[in-house]
């Protein structure tokens, strides 16, 4: 009988080659989260969407990486069938033609979901989509934020650490500074999946620009520092040499302080946030009144003007 039906099956097809497509389903699209969480309680609705043009359904089958775990044949009593699923369960009362709901999954049923429909006799026609779907294991705290210093005088360089408990699977991090974001570190992802929890590690430097500086209004030739008088904030986007630090320009704040934090997210699904570090100047400039800096101004000046000096002196050599 099942044997009869495969080759009635196959003959529609071959029929439907030959007619050169007359088409009996059309518009077919998957519809599965990019991510769910895993656990109890927890749940994934994958839809399908197809349009038949008035022909008859013969079936719905749903595959995980290659392997059916729900069919739904409208002729057949009862019409659904549930191949199991490791990990997880179909709930029935809520999957039909257009979807399926699964419960309770664990990470391992992360991977490509597959929709299958076919119409019925005499086409058979069938189609078929795909989408991956990652079953997330979020990190158990949030993430930790640490600082070489809680303070900071202009000129200095900060470093700081943001490290991110185990994860699936593993998160990025994204640096915040007074609420901009500065800077991110996309996890690494494996090429196959083997579903191990992985954490996540970010290191930033913050480079504090010298006001004298700004204030004198020098012309960089370097692009970065050209997009601080834009921006306020620079952020220079990682070194080849050294890809593993984040490194960031910042102007002094007019308030003498900043907030620094960092996020660790997995797709839309997770996002949790470190305690956020305020770092404050160790000694406040007095508010820029004008003539205040002079004496800074005229060193800097002088120091300058030295340096062209020995410059123009090396170069008549
Ligand atoms: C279905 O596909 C046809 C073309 O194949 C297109 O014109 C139509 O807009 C689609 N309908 C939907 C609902 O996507
Ligand atoms: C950041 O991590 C690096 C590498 O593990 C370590 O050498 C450094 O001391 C850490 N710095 C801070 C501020 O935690
Ligand atoms: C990390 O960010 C990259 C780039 O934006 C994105 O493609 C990827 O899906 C993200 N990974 C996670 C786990 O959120």
């Amino acid at each position: 009988m099942i044997k009869m039906k495969r080759i009635c099956h196959l003959i529609f097809r071959l029929l439907f080659l030959l007619d050169g497509g007359v088409w009996s389903l059309r518009n077919l699209s998957i519809s599965v989260p990019r991510a769910v969480l895993s656990g109890e309680g927890q749940s994934a609705v994958l839809r399908c969407s197809y349009d038949l043009e008035g022909a008859a359904l013969y079936s719905i089958r749903w595959y995980r990486a290659e392997t059916e775990f729900y069919r739904f044949v409208p002729r057949e009593m009862p019409p659904t069938m549930v191949f199991p699923l490791p990990g997880a369960s179909v709930d029935l009362t809520q999957s039909d033609r257009h979807q399926v709901r699964i419960v309770n999954m664990n990470r391992r049923l992360s991977g490509d979901y597959q929709c299958e429909v076919s119409a019925d006799a005499p086409l058979f026609h069938t189609d078929i989509r795909s989408a991956p779907l990652t079953v997330v294991d979020p990190p158990f705290r949030a993430p930790r934020l640490t600082i070489s210093r809680g303070s900071y005088a202009r000129g200095d360089v900060l470093r700081a650490n943001c490290s991110v408990d185990e994860a699936y699977p593993a998160p990025n991090i994204t640096w915040i500074l007074d609420e901009h974001k500065i800077a991110e570190t996309v996890s690494w992802r494996p090429s196959e999946l083997d579903f191990k929890e992985r954490g996540a590690f970010s290191q930033l430097e913050i480079s504090i620009l010298e006001a004298e500086h700004y204030k004198m209004g020098l012309t960089y030739t370097s692009s970065n520092l050209n997009r601080a008088y834009q921006d306020h904030y620079v952020y220079d986007k990682v070194d080849k040499e050294d890809k593993d630090v984040l490194r960031y320009t910042l102007i002094p704040p007019p308030n003498g302080q900043f907030a620094l934090s960092c996020i660790a997210t997995i797709y839309d699904i997770y996002a949790r946030k470190s305690e956020p570090v305020y770092i404050k100047e160790d000694a406040p400039h007095p508010a820029s009144v004008t003539g205040e800096d002079s004496s800074g101004t005229a060193a800097s000046n002088s120091f300058l003007l030295t340096s062209v000096c020995v410059c123009a002196s090396l170069l008549t050599l």
